[in-house]
């Protein structure tokens, strides 16, 4: 049997304003590693998009380096129709500065003001195209409402699955070991799991997708 091609993203974007400056977030990229990880040992043949973290390259995992989400974009969308499962864990920029300087911005020259415009839902964009057979999971990361505003991700982006993600708290969050995440399905299938590390949470997750997949 062939395995299975499953294409995950990892970290966060960077979307820079000169040469030397950007606007981001603190995703550690930890999440979507050890789900890249649990997804080459249970045999599947693995691409990882990583955003820029410092993160060795887990082991059978092919990896593609990228900075912006445009970039992340280009590498996703060019992958997804050979996959046939997407693990969407970027924590990608929802925007980004309009204009991008050529020479590091002087801090004279530098308006205290800097116009942003949203960056390609890229999700939302290429599950929209998803085939029967194809199967795609994101990532919902809340303060509040977790489960309610996932499910509504879920739907608006076309998913399959929906790891609601609460952020900030001792045991949820962007740069911490531990997590604790609710997994959702388009059945209405619900579970808890943690607050565990997140290597123990990727292996779940992995073992909730290879469920549905392969039975
Ligand atoms: N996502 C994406 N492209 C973006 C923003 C988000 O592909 N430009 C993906 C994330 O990787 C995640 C899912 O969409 O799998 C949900 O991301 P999240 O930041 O929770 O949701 P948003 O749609 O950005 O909504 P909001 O920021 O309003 O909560």
């Amino acid at each position: 049997m062939k395995p299975l091609r499953c294409l995950v993203t990892a970290g966060p974007t960077r979307e820079f304003f000169d040469p030397v400056r950007f606007v981001s977030n603190p995703s550690s990229g930890r999440m979507g590693f050890a789900v890249a990880a649990a997804a080459a040992r249970t045999g599947w043949a693995v691409t990882l998009v990583a955003g820029p973290v410092s993160l060795p390259t887990p082991e059978g995992v092919t990896r593609v380096d990228v900075t912006s989400a445009a970039e992340m974009f280009r590498a996703v969308d060019e992958a997804f129709d050979g996959a046939d499962l997407l693990v969407m864990s970027a924590a990608v920029s929802d925007y980004r500065p309009k204009e991008r300087a050529d020479h590091k911005v002087k801090k004279g020259e530098l308006s205290m003001t800097i116009e942003m415009e949203p960056t390609v839902d890229i999700l939302k964009s290429v599950a929209a195209r998803k085939k029967p057979g194809q199967f795609v999971v994101g990532f919902a990361a809340e303060t509040g409402d977790v489960v309610a505003y996932a499910e509504g991700k879920m739907r608006a982006k076309n998913c399959d699955m929906m790891v609601a993600n609460r952020v900030g708290g001792p045991t949820g969050g962007f740069m911490s070991e531990e997590n604790t995440v609710t997994l959702l399905f388009r059945d209405g299938a619900r579970r808890e799991i943690g607050p565990a590390p997140k290597t123990e949470i990727a292996e779940e997750i992995v073992a909730a997708i290879r469920e549905r997949l392969q039975g």
